[in-house]
């Protein structure tokens, strides 16, 4: 069988092989500690699941519009001027299948073969095989722990070609967990319009933030920011809703809701009605769920962080959001693989290889589990350490 010359470049994930081999381990009784969620370990709140459940019993179960349906449209608009101070139409908003399959029909729509998508690393390693996919090049600016893994308006200019037609920013960070603040952003947007490259920003751990911080999205610093930013985010870890897979984007850029409409409207049609029901609740203003995850991610954030510094042979910095800690190995001549397999085998713990974020000095962990799990976790991992 002949594969298409796209999808024979998606390379496999890095991240399966080891999870793979975790959770094998676990069907066998061996009792393995996990840090490799990529999911909050908290359920959907109950109001939530009711909406939809009223929405199966209310008959909402046919088609809506391929973009989602007017009253979640409305709902999102409204989320984004109660929390942003930013003012969308229904019409520049478009519901999709997650906010992976958000980012996806944006890089399909803005990119042609040959264009550069500028992806600061550690990155979330879904961007750069979409922008294979695209038969764009996703372009890398590096950064590490001395920029609190940021990167700076003078990376950017230096990065920008002729050929460059985006920038994907993701503040709260998958895998660092750093937050552009207001100024960094304002530089950061100031090149993008300057040189007329548009900005993807992904805001899905916008609500995941620490220290009562306020949250700032990109497109709010200023009117030509606003236009030349597509918004994403969506309810998958705010309100723990990950397998309902609601993601959307907000854009003024009429073009591009026009084209990515037409690309869903061939592709997967609308997100499911069910879904989009009881995202509408998630949206409803009340984020009391959100803020008692929140108080909990914080409690073991510090306490993680704590523990990670005091193991000879890692440390990290303090995550100001979401719900990882990206540790450098200082261990000589152990990359992000093999101590991901090490520590797996010899010490029962799973933990994500930096690799598949474009770091093979880091590991991922995420906190996203209980906190007798980081405990034992962590005594396993220091114990590891102490003896190698
Ligand atoms: C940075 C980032 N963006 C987007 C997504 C995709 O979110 P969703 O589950 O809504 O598709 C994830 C999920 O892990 C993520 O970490």
């Amino acid at each position: 069988m002949k594969l298409s010359a796209r999808v024979k470049n998606v390379t496999a994930s890095l991240t399966l092989a080891i999870t793979a081999k975790a959770k094998k381990m676990r069907q066998e009784g061996i009792d393995v500690i996990d840090f490799g969620s990529g999911e909050p370990d908290f359920d959907t709140p109950d109001k939530i699941k009711d909406a939809a459940i009223k929405a199966i019993h209310d008959g909402l179960t046919k088609y809506t519009p391929a973009s989602g349906t007017d009253a979640l449209k409305k709902a999102i608009c409204d989320k984004f001027q109660r929390d942003n101070n930013l003012s969308y139409r229904p019409s520049q908003i478009i519901v999709s299948c997650g906010a992976k399959h958000s980012i996806y029909n944006i890089i399909q729509a803005i990119c042609d073969s040959g264009d550069e998508i500028i992806i600061p690393a550690p990155y979330w390693l879904s961007y750069p095989e979409m922008v294979n996919l695209a038969q764009g090049t996703p372009v890398f600016i590096d950064t590490d722990e001395k920029s609190g893994f940021k990167i700076s308006a003078d990376q950017l200019r230096e990065a920008i070609t002729k050929k460059t037609k985006a920038l994907i920013l993701n503040s709260p960070s998958n895998p660092t967990g750093s937050i552009y603040s207001i100024a960094e952003l304002k530089d950061i947007a100031e090149e993008a319009v300057k040189n007329n490259i548009l900005v993807i920003s992904d805001e899905i751990y916008e609500k995941i933030i620490f220290n009562d911080r306020k949250y700032a999205s990109m497109a709010s610093i200023n009117k030509e920011v606003f236009k030349n930013t597509i918004v994403v985010n969506g309810v998958s870890k705010s309100f723990a809703m990950t397998g309902w897979r609601i993601g959307y984007i907000a854009s003024c850029a009429d073009e591009i809701i026009t084209a990515i409409k037409n690309l869903q409207s061939h592709s997967t049609s609308n997100p499911a009605s069910i879904s989009q029901a009881a995202a509408l609740e998630a949206m409803s203003g009340n984020d009391s769920s959100v803020r008692d995850m929140v108080r909990e991610f914080e409690r073991r954030r510090d306490y993680i962080v704590r523990r990670v510094n005091s193991v000879n042979g890692l440390s990290c910095l303090k995550p100001e959001g979401a719900f990882y800690i990206f540790c450098k190995i200082e261990k000589k001549g152990l990359t992000g693989i093999k101590l991901s397999e090490r520590l797996l085998e010899e010490a029962l713990v799973a933990v994500i290889p930096g690799e598949p974020f474009g770091s093979n000095r880091h590991i991922r962990l995420s906190f996203a589990t209980s906190m007798d799990n980081i405990h034992n976790g962590m005594d396993r991992i220091e114990k590891w350490f102490g003896a190698n």
